[in-house]
């Protein structure tokens, strides 16, 4: 049997027309439009790119944005100046701090300092306490991009064995909780593999769902799969190739390759779960200004 491609672009271009369809509606009621604010410190390229795609995205469907740049040596305290004006901000209906954050600055103070009313990246601890307890939050925009994947293709997860690889706060542990979650397109039995994990392929083995976010360029190899098996790959590596005119190119966390003749469904990089990531943040921030989760 051949594998299923799953195309992020097209799901995602369904979500942004749906998007675009109710920001037209909200104006349309002479209500507010809604407004997005990005944070970015320093000049890491990929931080750069994720965030001009997100803003580039704002104006394809109608939403306003605001990119609030910082040197990289900005101080701790700069930065939670400008977020408690965000807070403060009526204008602003939600915005995100994109991370890595440089050393010098506690990524943890950072997000604590979000109000999480604006947090549409559903990092701050209250949103991810309410992920944990099914209270109505912002769910953070990969792990909720991943869902609507499955949903879309309808690919059976009940009662089904999902391996995650990684247990980072943004991607592997709010993908384990929700993929655990009594909800149709969860409710798996959960396993969370990470750096620590011994004999990872005994587990990847018995996977009926992959889900592979460690950052490890090719991590996944054919030998680690079950046939049949679908594989999400959240990974977004740039190594170095001499074929292109940038010298880099992304791969996945995933040998597609070599894996991808042995799934049901699987994920391609890029095309895959990226798109899916700017859909779903640009869903929280319509929900966001719509006031749905915080009144
Ligand atoms: N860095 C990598 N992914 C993300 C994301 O989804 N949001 C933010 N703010 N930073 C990131």
């Amino acid at each position: 049997m051949p594998y299923t491609l799953i195309n992020g672009k097209e799901v995602s271009e369904k979500v942004l027309e749906q998007i675009k369809q109710e920001v037209n509606e909200l104006k349309q009621a002479g209500k507010k439009t809604p407004h997005l604010a990005a944070v970015l410190v320093g000049d890491n390229p990929a931080s750069m790119a994720y965030v001009n795609s997100k803003i580039k995205t704002c104006e394809r469907v109608g939403v306003t944005s605001s990119l609030i740049k910082f040197e990289t040596d900005v101080t701790e305290q700069t930065l939670l100046n400008k977020l408690e004006e965000l807070n403060n901000n009526a204008e602003i209906d939600g915005y995100i701090v994109q991370l890595p954050l440089p050393k010098h600055i506690s990524e943890q103070k950072i997000i604590e300092a979000i109000k999480p009313g604006k947090d549409v990246d559903g990092f701050h601890p209250v949103n991810v306490g309410k992920l944990v307890l099914n209270l109505p939050t912002y769910i953070s925009a990969t792990p909720f991009g991943i869902i609507q994947l499955l949903e879309y293709y309808k690919i059976p997860t009940q009662g089904k064995h999902c391996v995650v690889i990684g247990r980072s706060n943004i991607v592997g542990s709010p993908m384990s909780i929700l993929m655990a979650k009594n909800t149709q397109y969860a409710n798996c039995t959960v396993t969370l593999c990470h750096s620590k994990t011994e004999n990872i392929k005994q587990y990847t083995l018995a996977a009926d769902i992959i889900i592979a976010a460690i950052g490890k360029p090719n991590f996944v190899t054919a030998d680690m799969v079950k046939q049949g098996a679908t594989v999400i790959d959240v990974g977004i590596n740039r190594i170095a190739s001499p074929d292109t005119k940038s010298g880099y190119k992304l791969v996945g966390d995933v040998a597609f390759d070599e894996v991808s003749p042995k799934c049901a469904y699987i994920t391609p990089v890029p095309g895959g779960v990226g798109l899916m990531t700017i859909a779903s943040l640009l869903k929280n921030t319509l929900l966001a200004a719509k006031k749905e989760i915080y009144k």
